[in-house]
């Protein structure tokens, strides 16, 4: 049995303003939180500094998904309060080094985001430099266009996870989602809108956590 898959609230709010409401309501129902890719374009790095104001205590992850300038890029985030940052998967080594240089530095992680076209060699290649978590992605366009989570997806989920890499799963996750998930060793599930556009945001964070209870057991 592996360890109890961590719940991460993404938080993609175009408002600053907005964002902080739902961190605000939700901080004591999740374990991780994220300024989201849309609310660091929108609102700036100062997003994260807000975050890690208002929230201490809370692992802080700064979804940029680096493409380049990945030191520069560290820098902002770490220096802003964030624990973890993303790096996209189709960024070159010498950006992914760079950035990981910088994490270590703060005593923090970098992130590989799995989207699109990557190799099981990449993500050897990412173990080399040091990095150990990677995020595996439904994109909101692909999820929109229909696409599902299929057998292949678990097959690499299980892939990766048997390379050492630490896994994290995300793209319109929902509770109903997680038994599909239940052979892999996930770190975290990231959820953005099934949180935050819920009816009820507190219950839908706990019918996560009653789900990930009732699969991970012990
Ligand atoms: C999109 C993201 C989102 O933060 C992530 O997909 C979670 O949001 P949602 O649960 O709404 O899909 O990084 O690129
Ligand atoms: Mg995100």
């Amino acid at each position: 049995m592996t360890s109890k898959p961590r719940l991460q609230l993404a938080l993609d709010h175009t408002s600053l303003d907005a964002a902080l409401h739902t961190a605000e309501r939700l901080h004591p129902y999740v374990d991780i939180i994220e300024a989201g890719t849309i609310l660091c374009i929108s609102a700036g790095i100062q997003a994260v500094r807000a975050l890690r104001e208002r929230c201490p205590q809370h692992t802080l992850v700064a979804d940029l998904k680096v493409a380049d300038a990945g030191a520069t890029l560290a820098e902002q985030a770490f220096a802003q309060g964030a624990n973890w940052m993303t790096v996209i998967c189709a960024a070159p080594l010498a950006t992914m080094a760079s950035a990981q240089a910088v994490a270590a530095r703060h005593q923090g992680e970098i992130q590989i985001e799995l989207f699109g076209r990557w190799t099981l060699e990449d993500a050897k290649r990412w173990l080399d430099l040091g990095i150990r978590q990677a995020i595996y992605h439904r994109g909101r366009d692909a999820q929109a266009s229909g696409q599902t989570w299929s057998k292949q997806d678990l097959d690499i989920m299980k892939a990766l996870s048997d390379m050492g890499i630490e896994l994290s799963i995300t793209g319109g996750i929902t509770p109903a989602d997680l038994p599909l998930f239940k052979d892999i060793a996930v770190t975290a599930f990231i959820a953005g809108r099934a949180l935050a556009e819920a009816a009820d945001p507190i219950a839908a964070a706990r019918q996560f956590h009653s789900a990930i209870n009732d699969i991970w057991r012990g």
